[in-house]
């Protein structure tokens, strides 16, 4: 049995293995944590999907296998193309009563950078996998990026993270949900409403899934640019406090870089640098990890967890895990510190 975090160490589930589920993100469900991630047992172009751990107490992980198998997705995305699917997220949505999953679909040159959406009756799948697709075209001031043919197939789609809403302030719809992803090869992050099944944008009328070419003018109606052309990636949303924060990376590979923190009080209009939420980090790698995913403990206290990957990218599957305690005090100030060991009880201590 496991009683605390040890940030960097090997992390072993229910059978004595190593958890692989990197670059993920957890859905809390009928109080049970799901915690869906990369599956990269067997290395960077032979990732076998996307695999499942669940938790009561999120120190002790039951082993619930591949929930989406490399087999139930698009050949054309493996093969000689050296397929993989990064930063699974998934979302319970409560209209259709189905978890819908969006990951960053990807192949070998990173040029591919598609959306993959996939939908599942249960919280440990199987997920049924539904399309390949970018979901939105815009031609940003410096043109479309040419590697990932952005002219041709719309806005890349690299690193992501899933978002619901369920204050119902944002634009008086509860449990509005939105995509988050690092877009216009990497230049700019893009936040995106998606529609009510949480299956693909949200678009005025139900016009299926088309990818609607945006202008200036469609800005902050359930389409935000962030970032512009500061190249951030890694995005991991949370709220607290009438005030929407996320946390990014800098973009330098699997090698780590110092996060940033950011604010705004509504998702559609420009997000506020704040700076590095990780105190005394003296190599200002936020404690040599990428951020993934942030995890509401206690969110009226502002109470979180951070977690990252710390990439090991000799082999991916020996990456570990570093999950710290993220606080956010009144002021908006934000606190990431070191632990080598520590337990939820700590934040009230
Ligand atoms: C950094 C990203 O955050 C990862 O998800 C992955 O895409 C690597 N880059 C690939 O170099």
């Amino acid at each position: 049995m496991n009683h605390s975090f040890t940030p960097g160490q090997i992390w072993k589930d229910d059978n004595g293995k190593h958890i692989s589920a990197h670059g993920g993100g957890i859905l809390l469900y009928n109080d049970r944590y799901y915690w869906y991630g990369e599956d990269n047992t067997k290395g960077y172009y032979n990732n076998t999907g996307i695999s499942c751990y669940s938790s009561t107490d999120l120190y002790n992980w039951k082993n619930e296998g591949l929930v989406l198998k490399q087999e139930d997705m698009p050949p054309e995305l493996w093969g000689e193309n050296l397929g993989r699917v990064e930063r699974p997220k998934v979302i319970y949505n409560k209209k259709t009563g189905k978890f819908v999953m969006w990951m960053h679909a990807e192949q070998k040159g990173y040029a591919f950078s598609m959306a993959g959406v996939a939908v599942s009756e249960h919280p440990t799948g199987p997920f049924e996998f539904l399309f390949c697709d970018r979901p939105v075209k815009y031609e940003p001031e410096r043109g479309f990026d040419s590697h990932t043919n952005e002219e041709e197939l719309g806005n890349s789609f690299r690193d992501m993270t899933l978002f619901v809403d369920h204050t119902a302030e944002n634009d008086g719809e509860a449990d509005a949900a939105y995509v988050i992803y690092a877009s216009e090869g990497n230049w700019t992050m893009y936040i995106v409403k998606l529609n009510s099944d949480y299956t693909w944008i949200d678009l005025p009328e139900d016009e299926g899934r088309i990818r609607p070419q945006f202008t200036e003018a469609q800005l902050g109606l359930g389409w935000s640019r962030q970032f512009i052309d500061q190249m951030r990636e890694a995005p991991a949303l949370f709220y607290y406090k009438n005030q929407y924060f996320m946390i990014t990376s800098g973009c330098t590979g699997w090698d780590p870089n110092q996060a940033e923190i950011s604010v705004s009080n509504h998702l559609m209009k420009p997000f506020k640098r704040l700076g590095d939420p990780c105190i005394n980090d003296h190599k200002q790698t936020t404690f040599d990890s990428q951020s993934t995913f942030v995890l509401p403990v206690n969110q009226e206290k502002g109470e979180f967890i951070y977690m990252g990957d710390r990439w090991n990218p000799n082999f991916l599957g020996a990456s570990t895990y570093v999950w710290l305690p993220l606080k956010i005090h009144p002021d908006i100030q934000a606190e990431i510190h070191w632990k080598h060991s520590w337990q939820i009880e700590e934040f009230s201590e």
